[in-house]
């Protein structure tokens, strides 16, 4: 009696310090589930498409041009006499002067500029302005379409997706969905030609 109860008490043991079929299986399950997830992850990284950098999509370059970026002048440099005092703006492309190349591969390039009385500006725009010439990101703050249309009687920027108006003069949301202002683009003129002095002032495109 006393053997066989050793021997049921070692094979109880053995049992306790060895996995149980059950264990081993839901392990290798997991460590199976992992490896597929994984995997996927892989697999999903590799699919999303890697933007190459060139100087087509770069942004906005300190030296760069500004040049229209449609209409009949489309890739012309725009000209301060070109922009009538009062709107409305321009939508334009950066250009690198030296080697002519549009930075239009890129849709955050695309920017609005254009000319107010340099007094009717608040400080903070017109320290970035150049002689009532003042240039902004044109991929509104909402849901990043482009802002392409000129309140004339309001003398206001809006965007034709959800309405929202922008003030060119404070760089503020007069009313609409857009989270904030448009990020102002610093500029300086050489003779007759709006020229990149900085880098954006703030984030670009959609902020919700
Ligand atoms: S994307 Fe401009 S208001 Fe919605």
């Amino acid at each position: 009696m006393v053997m066989e109860d050793r021997e049921e008490a070692m094979r109880e043991a053995d049992e306790k310090a060895m996995p149980t079929r059950r264990a081993v299986l839901q392990a290798a399950l997991g460590t199976a589930a992992v490896a597929t997830l994984l995997s996927s992850l892989y697999v999903g990284a590799g699919l999303i498409p890697r933007v190459t950098k060139t100087p087509e999509n770069e942004p906005p370059q300190e030296g760069d041009i500004l040049v229209y970026a449609t209409g009949a002048k489309m890739n012309q440099p725009i000209l301060t006499s070109d922009l009538a005092e009062g709107g409305p703006f321009q939508l334009a492309f950066p250009m690198d002067p030296k080697t002519k190349v549009i930075r239009n591969k890129e849709p955050k390039n695309t920017l609005l500029v254009l000319k107010q009385p340099p007094g009717s500006y608040d400080a903070k725009v017109a320290a970035h302005a150049a002689q009532g010439v003042v240039c902004y990101s044109a991929i509104c703050t909402h849901l990043g379409c482009t802002v392409s249309l000129w309140d004339a009687a309001q003398k206001l920027m809006r965007c034709p997706c959800h309405g929202a108006l922008y003030d060119p003069r404070q760089d503020r949301v007069v009313s609409g969905p857009a989270p904030q202002a448009l990020a102002q683009l610093p500029i300086r003129l050489e003779g007759a030609q709006i020229v990149v002095a900085g880098a954006f002032l703030g984030p670009v495109g959609a902020q919700v």
